[in-house]
């Protein structure tokens, strides 16, 4: 089976966080009608995976299963130098049942607080995985370098947005103007790669 992305087509986007719809959709360019798994009602599986790429890739071909239609997945998150990564793959999971970004925010100050860490180096990065429902999957990564700040500025994204600075920016990911996100961000560069595996 050739595997492409063909114009037109319906993608069901793997995803019930708004946030990442949105890019999603952005970042499409509007070539193809987008569905969210939240708008299917499908169901959203534990992110049981050690990686972001395991973990896209789990996404994706658990809606491709339900769904029947090709499914698009990012899995995404913030790794701090300092703390070892953290919260990285257990991004979502660190601001709780409620999703509070402002608790996990303050999480990563407090754990960087506690070791007298002076290093703010940190990455935002995003695996996306597009399945086919009977079968093949293909997944692709990018990365975002920069800083952590604190206090948290900004309200224009989501998430761990208002920390995050990209390097060679004054502006966090929160202040900043969604499209200049759009065209540095982790997950417009893991776009870039995967528009250049599958479509024509
Ligand atoms: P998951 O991919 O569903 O496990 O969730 C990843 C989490 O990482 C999101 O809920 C956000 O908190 C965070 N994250 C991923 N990408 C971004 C981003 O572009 N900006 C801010 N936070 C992000």
């Amino acid at each position: 089976m050739k595997m492409k992305l063909i114009k037109g087509m319906r993608l069901v986007a793997a995803t019930h966080n708004a946030g990442k719809a949105r890019e999603i959709h952005a970042l499409l360019d509007g070539h193809y009608t987008v569905v969210t798994a939240a708008e299917l009602n499908l169901p959203e599986p534990a992110e049981t995976e050690g990686t972001f790429v395991g973990n896209a890739m789990l996404k994706a071909r658990t809606a491709a299963a339900f769904s029947g239609e090709v499914c698009l997945a990012d899995d995404s998150g913030l790794s701090v130098a300092a703390l070892d990564g953290a919260p990285g793959i257990f991004s979502a999971r660190w601001a709780g049942p409620d999703r509070d970004f402002g608790m996990a925010m303050s999480k990563i100050e407090a754990r960087l607080d506690e070791l007298g860490a002076r290093d703010r180096t940190a990455w935002f990065t995003s695996a996306l995985a597009v399945a086919w429902p009977d079968g093949p999957c293909v997944v692709v990564d990018g990365r975002v370098d920069g800083v952590v700040t604190f206090p948290a500025r900004g309200d224009r994204g989501f998430g761990y947005d208002p920390i995050f600075i990209p390097d060679g920016h004054d502006q966090t990911f929160g202040e900043m103007d969604p499209d200049r996100k759009d065209a540095m961000s982790h997950r417009a560069r893991a776009f870039d790669r995967l528009k250049a595996a599958l479509i024509d």
